[in-house]
């Protein structure tokens, strides 16, 4: 079922059509003031089009003309015609009423169900060991919100984690454990097999043993050359090293399924860039037979510079003179793997817009291959997470922010904003603790997704946890607000019932919960779950509009009016809640 706009948008185009007008000039839009819901600017496009056929007429005329075409449209209560030709639509109040009850029915609130595509979202990013960084966190949010935004539109959605374990970043833990534990069975060369099933290191091993061995390599070139030849010898396929690979992923994976899972962010895909590099070399020959690769100084490579562009787009990089496998031969064997296993429409990279060049050669190269076609591959480029100094975020110490240590500023900047404003004090402690880190994480999720992608933002705990304004904790609040108005309405047996938007709020309210399907729509279309935190924050604050204008329990309240404004309660807690639900936000029964 169409929304209101969408018929009245139809309706003037066809009235436009009839008078012999192009219908690309009489869409209808939602008004950005005034006190009409809706306008439609057609006429002046109309007058302009009219006078060069030579005919004179003023796009007040054409508005007063369109105006009387429509006049007995059935959704429309009245038109004004505005400035110099603006054309004001007020739906009707039966109109408003009946796309309510409509909403009440449709399972999916109005967003439209699309004929499915295969989508693989490609976020998250982290490196085995490496501590994550903001851009992984960034990533991790925006990617779960465009992976839900599509997959409510029916499309067949799949995330991949794309784990970077497959680097330098190998070689230096192999080799650094090799200096701590050089009997461990993993070093010895004429061994090939039987290695223990049990790993020889933890998580907590790997985050100190990385950042020492970079460290020591930094100054001091013969060690590097150690984790250099570690690398190459992995990359080559040594046994005891490929075995000691997949105990550092293992380990890996299971902390990043906890971290992760901290954020509420699912993986259906485990995939890193380790797992494809048995596909290298027959992809190697594949390009090499079609002739896009060359050599160029000892390395191979595939020139994807266009002619006469401004830009300047170095070529993709297959192989090192040394023959080490580079982060473009992996993500382009990502591209062969995704192909044969999920043959995917479209692929969707959210990583920090920093890596911009790196997908542009690497989308440019699997074009040219022939594999995919450009509209396939998309980068969803983020900005950074910047403190106050305007720089990327760090730890006081200065170092690279841990996601734990985030939440845990997240949590107690929440718990000090609900401490303070006394919320949920009568609850037990376990209850006031799983608040705030409800209310933290909301706060952190919403403050990132209501930037557009591309902007940085600058991480501000107090701000993002204020109950008043455009955050998380507002729209919770909003949330657990109308719950405790249905257990109320419960208790006291009063049932929900027929929708009559009767009072301007109680219109205003339905048209902004019409706009859902919209906002879901050009969220996803543009891979900006912003749009659709504008769409719900706008919603919480026409149910409270409504809630001010429109008592609903209070004892004077007609049983059929206290039944309508019911029914629009539960509507809203349903949007507000799916709403939340695709942003990866989740609200507290109470607070
Ligand atoms: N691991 C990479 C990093 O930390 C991000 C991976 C992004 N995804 C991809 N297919 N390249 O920068």
């Amino acid at each position: 079922m169409p929304s209101i706009l969408e018929t009245l948008d139809a309706a003037f185009r066809e009235a436009f059509v009839a008078m012999g007008y192009p219908k690309q000039i009489a869409g209808v839009q939602e008004s950005a003031r005034g006190d009409a819901p809706f306008q439609c600017n057609g006429a002046m496009g109309a007058a302009g089009i009219a006078k060069k056929r030579g005919e004179k007429l003023n796009p007040r005329d054409i508005a007063g003309q369109a105006i009387e075409a429509l006049s007995t449209h059935p959704m429309i209560e009245t038109m004004d015609i505005g400035g110099p030709g603006f054309i004001n639509i007020y739906p009707s109040a039966e109109a408003v009423s009946n796309r309510a009850a409509e909403l009440v029915s449709d399972e999916n609130l109005g967003i439209e169900q699309l004929d499915p595509l295969s989508i693989i979202v490609d976020y998250g990013g982290a490196n085995v060991a490496k501590p994550m960084h903001v851009g992984h966190l960034r990533s991790a949010v925006i990617g779960e919100a465009i992976k839900r935004l599509y997959r409510v539109q029916g499309h067949n959605v799949v995330g991949d984690v794309h784990m970077g374990d497959w680097g330098l970043q190998m070689g230096h833990l192999i080799s650094e454990l090799e200096i701590e534990q050089p009997n461990l069975p993993y070093f010895d060369a004429a061994k090939t097999e039987g290695y223990p099933s049990e790993s020889p290191v933890t998580m907590d091993d790997l985050a100190r043993l990385y950042p020492q061995a970079s460290n020591a390599a930094k100054n001091d070139k013969d060690r590097m050359e150690r984790s250099r030849v570690a690398t190459a010898e992995l990359q080559a396929g040594r046994a005891g090293y490929m075995a000691l690979l997949g105990h550092f992923i293992d380990v890996s994976v299971a902390a990043l399924k906890v971290g992760y899972g901290n954020l509420g962010v699912e993986f259906d895909l485990w995939k890193g860039e380790a797992c494809v590099d048995p596909l290298i070399p027959a992809m190697i020959e594949e390009l090499k037979a079609k002739g896009i690769t060359e050599e160029d100084d000892g390395a191979l490579i595939i020139r994807v510079e266009e002619e006469n562009e401004k830009k300047d787009v170095p070529p993709v990089m297959l192989l090192a003179s040394s023959g080490a496998v580079l982060y473009h031969t992996t993500d382009l064997a990502t591209l062969v793997d995704r192909k044969a296993v999920n043959d995917p429409d479209l692929i969707i990279y959210v990583v920090d817009q920093r890596q911009a060049l790196h997908f542009e050669q690497v989308f440019r190269a699997a074009v040219k291959a022939d594999w995919y076609k450009p509209e396939q591959l998309y980068h969803a480029g983020f900005g950074t997470m910047n403190g106050k100094d305007g720089k990327p975020f760090k730890t006081r110490e200065g170092g690279v922010l841990r996601l734990e240590d985030l939440l845990e500023i997240m949590n107690d900047a929440a718990t000090k904003r609900l401490t303070e404003s006394g919320i949920g004090a009568e609850f037990d402690e376990a209850e006031q603790k799983e608040i705030a880190r409800k209310v933290g994480l909301a706060a952190l999720k919403f403050a990132d997704l209501q930037n557009q992608r591309l902007t940085n933002y600058i991480f501000d705990p107090e701000r993002f946890t204020a109950f008043e304004g455009k955050t998380g904790p507002y729209l919770l609040y909003a949330v657990v607000r109308i719950k405790s108005i249905l257990r109320k309405a419960e208790a006291k047996e009063a049932k929900s019932g027929m929708i009559n938007a009767a009072e301007p709020a109680e219109q205003q309210l339905v048209l902004a919960l019409d706009a859902f399907g919209r906002a879901v729509a050009i969220s996803a279309e543009k891979y900006s779950p912003h749009i659709l935190c504008d769409h719900i924050y706008k919603v919480a604050q026409a149910f409270s509009r409504f809630y001010t204008d429109c008592p609903i329990l209070a004892g004077d309240t007609p049983e059929d009016v206290k039944a309508s404004r019911l029914a629009l309660a539960e509507l809203t807690l349903r949007q507000l809640e799916k709403g939340l639900n695709i942003l990866g936000i989740d609200a507290p029964e109470r607070m």
